[in-house]
């Protein structure tokens, strides 16, 4: 059978990670042929290549270098990028992932050229407008022809934008790469023993552009987490946007143990003996759940609203944890990417694999 060729879009740390699983069920599936194209949006080795080398995630076959600069600066030259790209290729389908500039600039590059563009976690809503990540993410959905959602929830938000007809439930692919990386990072990962920690911490991540971009909010966020660390370590792993922001606001963060930006491996081994998240972080909200750790978010509303209706998460204007934690049936078994790779597969034709 003639495989059909993909073209996946990716530019930004979590975009690597939900790659990952997805990359390695095409290749175990056999019916789609896959090329990654890599924006650069991150490009430092911690943030981008540490990701493709520890998750196996085959090395782009384009590989851009397109990151910093505004949101419309960014965008733009991706988009002119992407396209000379998608012509050479062309493509039967453009896959994307979430919400970044990535992501928006390849489904518009994608929906230019009329290549059908597959969003990979399409649905999601905060429903405010003033997160860039928010009008990506609607407007990936409205340009897309497949759209594959982790909850219910995404379905129907989705349903509400009169966008039913394309969008399949196939669960969370996050699932899966949390999955894989806690069987790795117990093996391999030697992180709380090199950073001399022991069971009962917590792990604070700190990025949204939201928190970071206005000094006083970003004094408050700090303020907060440094107050968890009166209780017990808090270990923070620094995203480079913080760091400049932090450094041009001159706040320090006291009582805080900092690390670089972690690899996903390392990360999920440290998830494993924490007792606490705190994060402005979308996935990590998740993965929280997945750990089945408490998480304390520094926004003020989320998409993964189920995360707080089953008591795992709450917003840290909120005294406390709102019901008694029940499970989250929503995520799917950690067989998203192979669902995936199915509807991608039926919606080009390609029809179910032979018994
Ligand atoms: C982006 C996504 C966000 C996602 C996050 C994950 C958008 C709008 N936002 O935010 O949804 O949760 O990635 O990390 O796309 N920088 C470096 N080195 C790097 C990468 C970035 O120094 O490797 C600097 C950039 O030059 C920029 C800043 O960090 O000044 C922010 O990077 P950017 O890619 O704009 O967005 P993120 O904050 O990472």
């Amino acid at each position: 059978m003639k495989q059909a060729q993909i073209v996946t879009v990716v530019g930004a740390r979590p975009q690597f990670v939900k790659a990952a699983p997805l990359s390695r069920a095409i290749r175990a599936d056999g019916r789609l042929a896959e090329s990654i194209v890599h924006t650069g949006q991150h490009y430092d080795e911690n943030m981008s290549d540490v990701f493709f080398q520890e998750l196996n995630i085959p090395t782009p076959k384009h590989r851009l270098n397109l990151g910093g600069g505004g949101h419309g600066k960014m965008t733009g030259r991706m988009i002119e990028a992407v396209e000379e790209i998608l012509v050479d290729e062309a493509p039967e389908a453009v896959v994307v992932y979430g919400d970044t500039n990535t992501t928006l600039a390849a489904a518009i590059a994608a929906a230019k050229l009329h290549i059908p563009i597959v969003h990979i976690e399409a649905g999601l809503r905060s429903f405010n407008r003033r997160m860039p990540e928010e009008i990506n993410r609607i407007l990936t959905d409205h340009a897309s022809s497949l759209l594959l959602c982790p909850t219910s929830l995404a379905m129907q938000n989705l349903k509400m934008e009169g966008l039913s007809a394309k969008a399949h439930l196939v669960g969370d692919i996050m699932f899966d790469a949390t999955l894989h990386a806690i069987e790795t990072g117990m093996r391999t990962s030697d992180i709380v023993d090199r950073l001399g920690l022991s069971p009962g911490y917590a792990v604070a991540t700190l990025h949204r552009s939201e928190n970071t971009d206005d000094s006083s909010r970003l004094r408050r966020c700090v303020e907060y987490i440094s107050k968890q660390a009166d209780t017990r370590k808090v270990v923070l792993p620094l995203h480079p946007r913080t760091r400049q922001r932090l450094l041009d606001a001159d706040i320090s963060l006291s009582g805080i143990q900092l690390t670089e930006p972690l690899g996903y491996v390392d990360l999920h081994r440290l998830l494993v003996d924490a007792d606490l998240i705190i994060t402005d972080s979308g996935g990590l909200q998740k993965e929280a759940y997945f750990h089945r750790k408490p998480c304390i978010t520094l926004r003020d509303e989320t998409e993964w609203i189920e995360t707080i209706e089953c008591g795992w998460n709450r917003l840290w204007h909120q005294n406390d944890w709102q019901v008694p934690r029940v499970e989250i049936s929503d995520y799917g078994m950690g067989d998203t990417a192979q669902r995936c790779v199915e509807k991608i597969a039926d919606f080009l034709g390609n029809g179910p694999t032979e018994l």
